[in-house]
């Protein structure tokens, strides 16, 4: 019997169960839910047969309380902390019943239901099963069962998770402005890890919500006992790891409960955002690539259809926006091959014209001194040069200086009593909107509706969001209700992106935020990509690429060549290099063609016919990251495999250069071991091609062995430059 259908055996529904076990084809997750008794987990990792299970209280395991409250549990963390009407600060919960579904794409739903001993307090706790890519989603849901009488929630994980101590590492991701995911890995150590945001508005500049636990000691990526955690949430989270003195990491995740109390009306529920949770045999790799499958198949909008190759503007011309340079632009990247041109900011503001970045945010009607024959002529030009056409928002801001904060400065976050406070606002004048305010929801969701009903040419739309929050106050929710303005801002964000992708299910919409500040898996069912940084730097990105690809596939990062030297390090890298590392995931472009050569407009137009050939394997295939730059061994090397194994992509980039230095020979990864493999060079600028180009190894070979790399290209002396770099395609004979 396959271990997931064993749960239907023991747990019939809504029957007084002891043992749960939520399983998918790969990983088992065994609860104790004993009615009468907290709810306890006993077990999560591979697989178990029934026989296992069934031994499982034998093994001199402890139970622990799958989801611990505060108030009747000594000093330990909790995962929900709340005040009852007459000040009690405890809860004491016991299971009250099981229930089960199994949903119509095979996943199992399992909700087990918690009721205070005394007061009318329910929490369910949620487990969804995700058969196809070895993920478990948990969240709670909390309701005030009171008649009378409001309930506080100061604590709302969504989920917790123990894990054993050992030799257990922590693979986490911090960074910030134009250096986003920086990977960083150490055994974990006694005391409280805290990873956290509390920007309001954009979650990912700083510390990742996503997480992988190395049970066997220092990371690898293809061997391991490793556990994958990401908390799918828009808004602050706060990550909790407590090494204490019970032979546990304590593991909880949830919403930042920091100023953002949280008042239970009587009947009303709150309901956490998932915890998605994988295991994996197969090292970091192993949950990358469940993640990949999961978030393709479940999370991320059209995650499984293929993404244009596009042209965006900002770096080509920044805000100088005007028709002959859009046309210009529009025909380049239509020469090259690329398939759709994207608007950047700068292309709107009557009264105050957005020439810069000061002003007019919220006042979405298109300058005509600029653009005289405005979006329609844009269509036009587009569809003259048989390309789509894009467009850049950012509709959850305004600036002081606009024409909708002069008529509504209700509308935006604002402390009573308090000025606006500016400092380190964008252009000096960026103020957030206040997106609990029902009038905002319908506000912003009028900025796309308006663009695509009266434009429904408009192919694209890059979303950006570019302040935190930094006036603590919402001028619409009542006073007792201040401490929601986080929690609101995200639940409106959520209600008008839900509205938006009713009304228009196929536009595709990028998430930007300054850069990658909004790279969570709770923005992606709405959007169909990330920009992966303001740093277009090829170098710099091969670091925050791969630090991003660990929990988000390929297709979801947006990856542009642009100038060199580039605008963010100024360093001076070659465009085959560019190329290479920009090809590495969603390939754009984000340069002004108008200055580029000949040649260099050529190189161009082949890389994206070459890209177009095997986008479906980079996009769609299997990640294996084969040598890490953070390993500073002076060269990193990924490649993605069809899931057939037919084919597969290997890219290799030296990241540091020493005449006759020595790199390692790097074994590839993920191939059928009996297939036979012909090597094709992309991008080639060698005047010879390599010694193994159309030639056919096996999978075997190529695993155990790999292919040498020249330590630099073979062309005339006065194309020479200090970098190198190679991308293969592998096709099945
Ligand atoms: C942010 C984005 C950029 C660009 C600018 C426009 O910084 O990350 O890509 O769109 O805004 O102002």
């Amino acid at each position: 019997m396959k271990p997931h259908f064993l749960l239907a055996m023991l747990a019939p529904a809504a029957l007084m169960a002891e043992t749960v076990h939520i399983s998918t084809p790969g990983t088992s997750m065994v609860l104790d839910a004993t009615v009468g008794q907290p709810l306890q987990i006993v077990y999560y990792g591979e697989a178990l047969s029934p026989a296992d299970i069934e031994a499982l209280p034998n093994t001199g395991a402890p139970k622990l309380n799958a989801y611990p409250t505060f108030g009747l549990t000594g000093g330990n963390e909790t995962a929900m902390t709340v005040k009852h009407p007459d000040g009690n600060i405890t809860l004491d919960m016991a299971v009250t019943g099981v229930s089960q579904s199994k949903e119509a794409d095979g996943a199992d739903m399992t909700t087990i239901t918690m009721k205070d001993r005394y007061y009318p307090f329910t929490i369910d706790v949620k487990y969804r099963t995700y058969p196809d890519a070895d993920i478990i989603e948990t969240w709670a849901e909390a309701t005030n069962g009171q008649k009378k009488g409001d309930v506080t929630l100061t604590e709302f994980a969504s989920g917790y998770l123990p894990i054993h101590q050992g030799n257990v590492y922590l693979s986490q991701f911090y960074g910030t402005w134009a250096n986003e995911a920086r990977l960083e890995e150490a055994r974990l150590p006694h005391g409280m890890k805290v990873i956290k945001n509390k920007d309001g508005a954009r979650n990912t500049h700083t510390a990742h919500s996503e997480v992988m636990f190395s049970l066997d000691g220092a990371p690898q990526e293809n061997a391991g006992r490793t556990i994958g955690a990401a908390l799918c949430y828009t808004g602050n989270y706060e990550l909790r790891i407590d090494t204490d003195d019970s032979n546990y990491h304590h593991f909880f995740a949830g919403i930042n409960p920091d100023a953002s109390a949280y008042i239970l009306a009587p009947g009303e529920t709150f309901v956490t955002p998932p915890l998605a949770l994988t295991y994996s045999q197969e090292g970091k790799g192993g949950v990358s690539r469940n993640f990949h499958r999961w978030g393709r198949n479940h999370r991320l909008a059209h995650g499984n259809t293929p993404r244009k190759i596009l042209l965006n503007s900002w770096e080509g011309v920044y805000f100088d926006i005007n028709e002959e340079g859009m046309d210009q632009m529009m025909n380049d990247i239509a020469s090259m091959g690329g398939e759709l041109f994207v608007m950047d900011d700068g292309w709107f503001g009557v009264k105050y014209p957005r020439t810069t970045d000061n002003c007019a945010l919220g006042d979405w009607t298109v300058d005509t001194n600029k653009l005289p024959h405005g979006i329609q002529g844009l269509c036009d030009a587009a569809k003259k040069h048989g390309i789509k056409f894009g467009i850049w928002i950012e509709p959850e801001m305004t600036n002081t200086t606009s024409e909708l904060y002069e008529k509504h400065p209700e509308y935006v976050l604002k402390a009573n009593n308090r000025d606006l406070n500016l400092n380190g606002a964008r252009g000096g004048t960026q103020l957030v909107l206040d997106m609990a305010n029902p009038k905002v929801q319908d506000l912003v969701f009028s900025v796309v509706d308006t663009l695509l009903t009266n434009y429904p040419e408009i192919d694209y739309i890059k979303w950006d969001s570019n302040s935190a929050i930094i006036n603590h106050g919402s001028q619409y929710l009542p006073a007792e209700k201040q401490s929601h303005h986080y929690i609101e801002y995200h639940k409106g964000l959520l209600k008008t992106l839900e509205r938006i992708r009713a009304k228009y299910p196929d536009v595709t919409i990028q998430d930007c935020a300054s850069g990658g500040g909004r790279a969570n898996w709770g923005y992606l069912p709405y959007f169909d990509e990330f920009w992966v940084s303001d740093n277009t730097d090829a170098l710099q990105r091969i670091y925050m690429q791969w630090g991003t690809s660990h929990f988000f596939p390929a297709i979801a990062m947006a990856s542009h060549i642009s100038n060199s030297p580039g605008h963010q390090t100024f360093r001076t890298v070659p465009l085959k290099y560019r190329t290479d590392v920009a090809m590495s995931g969603r390939l754009g472009m984000e340069i002004q063609p108008k200055n580029m050569s000949e040649e260099d407009k050529a190189q161009c137009r082949k890389a994206i016919s070459e890209y177009k050939e095997v986008r479906n394997t980079i996009q769609m295939g299997d990640l294996y990251r084969l040598l890490s730059p953070y390993d500073k061994l002076g060269c990193a090397s990924l490649m993605y495999v069809a899931p057939d194994k037919d084919e597969a992509v290997y890219y290799w980039w030296k990241t540091e250069s020493f005449v006759n230095q020595q790199l390692p020979k790097i074994a590839m990864a993920g191939l059928d071991p009996d297939k036979m493999y012909v090597v094709t060079e992309l991008n080639r600028i060698d005047n010879e091609p390599l010694p193994y180009e159309g030639k056919a190894f096996s999978g075997r070979y190529l695993m155990s062995n790999g292919l040498e790399m020249p330590l630099d290209h073979n062309v005339d002396y006065n194309k020479r430059n200090d970098y190198a770099s190679r991308v293969l395609r592998l096709q099945a004979k």
